[in-house]
């Protein structure tokens, strides 16, 4: 079975909501640098200031912020069974920096699933979002909502909207995946790893999708 995956895709592709699924599954760990910079920021750290000012803007943080984080994480003892890298690499140069990460750590790469949605999906899915502070739990209003408007169902806790989700935040994002995570889907299409997955379907399909396609794979 091929448990070494990246997750490619524009911003709420559903890539966290696939690698949760895919996590829970396989039992490996779903690696986001989205999350672990969102933790960073929430608690203040040196990470955190840094990265503030682009994430709050849609855009990328600067690579060399990116590069240690992952390799650190990817060190530890739960990712022995695999590991699903969520959100990296998101620029050629990570993706550059990632293989030679894997061949430095004897680790291999099996599969990149690569998210297709069109640009009314992103918008529509990311302005919906509602994320749980507390515990992470995430709702999209209109497809996967709470079941009492604005709580979380697992702990009660409010629910918040993340702050590069209203629109001309999610625009940038899009500009910014267009610009600099898209030429990734021709990198590892020559890799052969590519595998492409129709995002746009509800996330029950999506994932019995991935799940044939890995387990034939
Ligand atoms: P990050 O957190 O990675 O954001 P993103 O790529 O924009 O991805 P999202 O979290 O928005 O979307 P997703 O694809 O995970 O979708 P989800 O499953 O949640 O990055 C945030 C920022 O951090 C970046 O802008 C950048 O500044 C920085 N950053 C992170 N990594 C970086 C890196 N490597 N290099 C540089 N900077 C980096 O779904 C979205 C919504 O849709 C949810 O509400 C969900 O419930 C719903 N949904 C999901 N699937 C479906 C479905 N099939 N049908 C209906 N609704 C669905």
């Amino acid at each position: 079975m091929m448990r070494n995956l990246i997750l490619l895709g524009p911003p709420g592709a559903g890539k966290g909501t696939q690698g949760k699924r895919l996590a829970a599954l396989y039992g490996i760990p779903q690696i986001s640098t989205g999350d672990i910079l969102r933790e960073a920021t929430r608690t203040g750290t040196t990470l955190g200031h840094a990265a503030k000012e682009f994430m709050d803007g849609g855009q990328l943080v600067p690579d060399e912020l990116i590069l240690g984080i992952v390799e650190e994480r990817l060190k530890a003892p739960d990712t022995r069974g695999g590991f699903i890298l969520d959100g990296f690499p998101r620029t050629i140069p990570q993706a550059k920096a990632l293989e030679v990460m894997l061949v430095r750590n004897g680790w291999q790469l099996d599969r990149v699933l690569d998210f297709e949605v069109s640009d009314d999906v992103v918008v529509d899915r990311n302005t919906g979002r509602r994320v749980c502070p507390a515990d992470g739990t995430v709702y999209q209003i209109h497809t996967a909502p709470p079941k009492q408007a604005g709580f979380c169902d697992v702990c009660g806790g409010p629910l918040v909207q993340r702050s590069d989700d209203l629109e001309p935040k999610i625009r940038e994002r899009l500009r910014e995946f267009r610009a600099k995570t898209d030429p990734l889907r021709a990198y590892y299409r020559d890799t052969g790893l590519l595998l492409r997955v129709d995002g746009a379907r509800s996330a029950e399909v999506v994932f019995s999708a991935i799940r044939g396609a890995l387990e034939i794979a």
